[in-house]
């Protein structure tokens, strides 16, 4: 008999029939692959369901009741306040970013009773307990499986009952009912709901590792983001220390928070104060530097930017940004040349959030710019200053949120002046020891730190 396949949508998970080019669902193009039909569905076969009546929704123990730590603060805040007990946690980074070696740490920190089992298809034991060793982590309570195919890392969990499962990765699990290959569609898809369903059935907390391509997705479907409760994605550059752990979808808490780490020699250290060690390798009075306050998730942070401005060499000026957004930089530049008559058609801008730091933010805009402006003049920005705003296509500087937070920062590290958008200003209720210069326009702000 001819092998029944079907075409599976790799962002959303559609089925058809066919190929296509365009999935009628999300209209991705070109994510369709052919994957075989699982013989569960070839045989018919139903699987008998449990009846359960329903239940009065405030019969239920709400959620927070029932978070653990997972003995850092930093993730804590990321997750809302912990683990939620049998909620499914995606880990998602790039290789070598660290995901394995903060969550070996967890495992260790975790409070709660019950064993932990780490089921790894990436590396043996040994490679774990070298790591292990390295950490210091001396645990009995940590269960190693080396093991890839779902039935069995079932009947494991099944028998131990732990509170909590590491699946490192899910890439490289495999269920025996899917014909394709581990970290298709179809056994992403399969794996997770097997895991899902006994973790929920038993309230086991679990986390489950996953790659990421190179455009910054988690590897294979989207699907699997969809069925978990909580994505967390790890990030930072390779070659610095600095790691943020980013949520991106919390079904109990807030996705806006991030939390900051270190990789040092001995493993994944928390930064709770980062402010601090953000600025503290700020060169004495350079030009192009600056620093900005900035906010993420709940959290102001006070950051260096750098900007290098330098004679092109080549006919077409180069515009490089490091941690912010291109497009921004190259807009901010065109605001610089028709609002400030700043010549920078001949010159090459480079920027640089320092720390390999990755920020979003509206707020930055003005620091930017300030620093932009520094460097083309080789006029250094006094090193008392914090500046925040977002910049409009006419040059004015528009309000921004949280401007309490960021000016209670910059007066905790110590700072003296803060340059901040007019409009904020005049909505200020608490008085600061910081001088507050509001400023309408970028030419106002030049002026205000000896730009202009
Ligand atoms: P790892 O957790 O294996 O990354 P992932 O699971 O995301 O692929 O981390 C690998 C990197 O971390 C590796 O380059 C070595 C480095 N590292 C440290 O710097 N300090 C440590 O204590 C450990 C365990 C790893
Ligand atoms: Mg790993």
């Amino acid at each position: 008999m001819k092998a029944k396949t079907v075409f599976v949508c790799n962002e959303c998970g559609y089925e058809s029939a066919k190929w296509m080019g365009k999935c009628p669902a999300c209209n991705s193009w070109n994510t369709f692959v052919e994957e075989k039909i699982s013989t569960k569905i070839e045989n018919g076969k139903k699987e008998k369901k449990v009846q359960e009546a329903p239940k009065p929704l405030n019969s239920y123990i709400g959620q927070d009741a029932k978070r653990i730590s997972t003995g850092y603060d930093e993730l804590d805040r990321v997750l809302g306040g912990g683990l939620v007990k049998g909620s499914l946690v995606l880990v998602g980074g790039e290789p070598g970013i660290g995901k394995s070696t903060l969550i070996l740490q967890i495992c260790n920190k975790i409070k709660g009773e019950g064993k932990v089992l780490y089921v790894s298809g990436e590396e043996s034991a040994e490679q774990i307990k070298l790591r292990a060793d390295r950490l210091d982590i001396n645990n009995d309570d940590i269960l190693f499986l080396g093991e890839t195919d779902i039935d069995i890392i079932d009947e494991n969990i099944e028998e131990l009952n732990p509170k909590l499962v590491i699946i490192d990765s899910m890439q490289t699990m495999y269920s025996e009912e899917i014909s394709s290959a581990p970290g298709s569609v179809s056994q992403v898809r399969e794996i997770t709901s097997r895991i899902m369903k006994i973790c929920k059935s038993k309230k086991i907390t679990t986390i489950i590792i996953g790659h990421v391509t190179k455009d910054g997705n988690i590897a294979g479907p989207r699907v699997l983001e969809h069925m978990v409760d909580t994505v967390l994605y790890i990030e930072g550059e390779r070659y610095f220390s600095y790691r943020m752990v980013r949520g991106v979808k919390n079904r109990f808490g807030s996705t806006n928070e991030v939390g900051m780490f270190e990789m040092q020699e001995k493993g994944m250290v928390e930064i709770t104060n980062p402010s601090s060690i953000l600025i503290s390798e700020r060169e004495e009075n350079p030009s192009g530097s600056i620093i900005v306050a900035t906010i993420e998730g709940t959290r102001p942070l006070l950051v260096e930017l750098q900007a290098l401005v330098t004679q092109s060499v080549f006919g077409l000026p180069r515009r490089t940004a490091n941690g912010i957004d291109y497009n921004r930089l190259t807009l901010l530049v065109a605001v610089m040349e028709k609002k400030a008559n700043f010549m920078l058609g001949n010159q090459d801008v480079y920027l640089n959030v320092v720390g390999g730091l990755k920020l979003n933010e509206p707020a930055l805009d003005l620091g930017i710019i300030l620093a932009t402006a520094s460097s083309f003049k080789n006029i250094s920005i006094p090193k008392d200053v914090v500046v925040f705003g977002e910049v409009g296509l006419t040059g004015e500087v528009r309000t921004i949120n949280m401007v309490e937070k960021r000016l209670k920062e910059a007066e905790r590290l110590g700072f003296k002046r803060c340059i901040i958008p007019e409009n904020n200003k005049k909505l200020l209720k608490e008085s600061y020891k910081l001088d507050i210069i509001g400023v309408k326009n970028i030419n106002e702000a030049m002026k205000a730190i000896g730009l202009r």
